[in-house]
């Protein structure tokens, strides 16, 4: 299964990939995650890269396909995978299509009280990734990753003028992307009206909604 999560930021497109890997062994591949460890590894495309995510503008294209082709060739990617993050604009999902199919795109629809409080509230791990929320998905121990013990942290967009650019970029250059994948007759919705339903409540419904 290829499939694409599709939603504003903080909506748990991370949150749901990764469980969604964990259940079907179809890697999560997430476009921020590969952009944070370009980053973090000090790459020149990280490097080039960092300014606009901290602004909470898109990254150029060229940095972007360039990671995800790279990620896609691989072996484990042969059987399917979900893509978190990505296409996040047309142009973007044109060139998906000239990479490879997708099956479904999953629309994660949800107020953007709740994405804004959930993104306030999100904290990651710094070694494995892992997402956690302070009021939600707490760890065992606080500040504390429970699969690996790596430190959590709050991730640089995470301030709130960041993340209100976030969600405008969304609108104005992601969004559009529900109406093109609508004509092709491969996206599902899948709302989340409320700040505290559990993760493993809505994965079930995208599972349902899949008809998996
Ligand atoms: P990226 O890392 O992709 O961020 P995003 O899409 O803005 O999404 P988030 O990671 O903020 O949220 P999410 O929907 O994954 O929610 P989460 O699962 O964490 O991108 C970062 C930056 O990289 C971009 O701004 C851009 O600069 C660049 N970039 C990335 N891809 C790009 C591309 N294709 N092109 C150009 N630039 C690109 O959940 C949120 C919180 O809610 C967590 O704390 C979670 O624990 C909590 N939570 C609690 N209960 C639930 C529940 N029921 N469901 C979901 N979450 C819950």
């Amino acid at each position: 299964m290829k499939l694409v999560f599709l939603g504003p930021p903080g909506s748990g497109k991370g949150t749901y990939a990764s469980r969604m890997e964990k259940k079907f062994g179809w890697p999560q591949i997430s476009t921020g995650d590969l952009l944070r460890a370009a980053v973090k590894n000090g790459t020149e495309l990280g490097k080039e890269a960092v300014s606009y995510m901290n602004k909470g503008e898109l990254v150029p294209n060229k940095i972007v396909i360039k990671l995800l082709k790279e990620r896609l060739s691989q072996e484990d990617c042969q059987g399917g995978f979900i893509l978190d993050g990505f296409p996040r604009s047309i142009e973007q999902a044109r060139e998906l299509e000239s990479i490879t199919n997708i099956d479904y795109v999953i629309n994660l629809v949800v107020p953007e009280e709740i994405v804004i409080y959930r993104q306030s509230t999100r904290r990651v791990c710094r070694e494995c990734g892992t997402i956690y929320n302070i009021v939600s998905v707490k760890p065992k121990v606080e500040g504390i990753c429970d699969k690996c013990g790596g430190e959590l942290y709050q991730r640089e967009d995470a301030k709130e003028e960041v993340i209100k650019k976030r969600l405008v970029v969304y609108q104005e250059q992601t969004a559009p992307l529900i109406e093109y994948y609508k004509e092709k007759t491969i996206l599902k919705d899948v709302e989340c009206n409320q700040a505290d339903v559990p993760p493993e409540v809505m994965l079930n419904k995208i599972i349902e909604t899949l008809g998996l």
